[in-house]
């Protein structure tokens, strides 16, 4: 997982600005990637989800313009410049282009919120890209905060995480609203119990003796590439299902009174087990494991919330493993290298286990107690990496969500 680019310090990004610009730099943004913990797939369902905001982050100082013209320099030459001109309506770049986050944080402050006002900026950052890590997320609201900033627009956190979870589909993934959310939302030492329609954030404070092991299996997972058509159909797939089941005899006009026709007013009336049974009699095999993992999912945050606030870690581990399970078999979101990861964390004595992010490739997270973290740590370098994890391994440390601020105060800070 190696970063996009080295650290460099705020000061030192601010040189690098006023070096290529001959200008100074009026802004400072960042915007952190995200670990789910537990609840995959499950975002576009409108059912609750448990990430935590990390401490690897896109970083942009910025200077406003006075005309339209967005310029953005990639310190890692890989990416290099994207220049566009907000408007309304944007023509993307090519699909899978890094400019395209930016573009998409553009049309929505140009269409929405009367943006005018372009930026020349300067980013930077270290989230792994394609790792189902948010990367991609992180740039969008980084520069959703930018033009904001510029602007002089309001920047609450939760509107703003919807309308750019929204904007973020401009790239042609049918996403969710976790991972705008747990950017926005972040809190240090605290996972984030995410509801959607409407949105809402409840902070959850993680034990202090817990902690979250971060592992890349080396497969790339390109939201806006590759990955991007297993994650459009499984989401159609959860909405066909989704169909077919509200239709069952079982659901009388009685139970179904006032019921949100969504899967999260099922779960409110019928349990998981008990849903995923009467998808048999509706659905065919794939469908009805997709809608077995959906209802399950769904039911294993609620139990991880409450194992996460009693401090219980063998349970959360537990719920960990089911739902990879359940992704594996039931969503056919794995991958035989995120598959082997699991196996070797557990080995090695990791509580639990999964996939983490949208999964066809990236990341697992597996939970282990402090004591046991570096015995983990090392097992896995030796018996996955062949010695040689480089960054592919990390401790998460759960951080504060995004943020823009005045450079001058940042520096001053510093
Ligand atoms: C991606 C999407 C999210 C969510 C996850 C899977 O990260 O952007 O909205 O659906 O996949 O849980």
């Amino acid at each position: 997982m190696s970063p996009t680019s080295r650290p460099l310090t705020t000061a030192a990004l601010a040189q690098l600005f006023h070096a290529r610009t001959g200008l100074d730099a009026t802004f400072f943004v960042r915007a952190p990637g995200r670990v789910n913990l537990i609840g995959e797939h499950i975002d576009y369902n409108d059912l609750a989800v448990l990430p935590a905001a990390i401490q690897r982050e896109v970083r942009i100082v910025l200077r406003p313009r006075d005309d339209a013209h967005v310029r953005l320099t990639n310190v890692d030459e890989r990416f290099g410049t994207r220049e566009f001109e907000l408007s309304s309506s944007i023509a993307p770049f090519e699909q899978g282009d890094w400019g395209n986050y930016a573009k998409a944080a553009a049309e929505l402050f140009a269409r929405e919120r009367g943006a005018t006002r372009g930026f020349d900026a300067l980013v930077i950052g270290d989230i792994p890209p394609a790792a189902g890590l948010s990367s991609s997320s992180a740039l969008t609201v980084a520069c959703g905060l930018a033009f904001a900033a510029a602007n002089g627009l309001a920047r609450d956190p939760l509107d703003l995480a919807d309308a750019l979870a929204r904007a973020e589909r401009y790239v042609g993934t049918n996403s969710g609203g976790m991972d705008q959310a747990a950017c926005l939302s972040g809190r240090a030492d605290h996972a984030l119990r995410i509801e959607f329609r409407p949105l809402k954030v409840e902070p959850v404070p993680l034990p202090s003796d817990w902690r979250f092991l971060i592992a890349h299996s080396g497969v790339q997972a390109d939201k806006s590439g590759a990955a991007r058509e297993a994650y459009n159909t499984r989401r159609a797939e959860c909405a066909q299902a989704l169909a077919a089941v509200l239709i069952d005899p079982e659901l009388t006009p009685e139970l179904q009174a006032g019921m949100p026709p969504t899967y999260r007013g099922l779960l409110a009336r019928i349990g998981a087990e008990r849903l995923a049974w009467i998808a048999l009699r509706q659905l065919d095999g794939a469908l009805a494991r997709r809608f077995r993992h959906v209802v399950s999912e769904g039911a294993r945050v609620e139990r991880a919330r409450k194992a996460l606030v009693a401090g219980d870690i063998e349970i959360f581990g537990q719920l960990m493993d089911d739902s990879h399970t359940s992704l594996a078999d039931d969503y056919e979101a794995s991958h035989p290298a995120l598959d082997r990861l699991v196996a070797l964390a557990h080995q090695h004595g990791a509580l639990g286990a999964r996939l983490t992010g949208a999964g066809f490739g990236g990341c697992i997270v597996a939970l282990v107690r402090e004591r046991d973290a570096e015995r983990l740590r090392a097992a896995l370098e030796r018996d996955f990496y062949g010695g040689n994890a480089g960054d592919a391994l990390l401790i998460a440390r759960a951080s504060a969500g995004a943020s823009v601020e005045p450079l001058a105060q940042v520096l001053a800070r510093a």
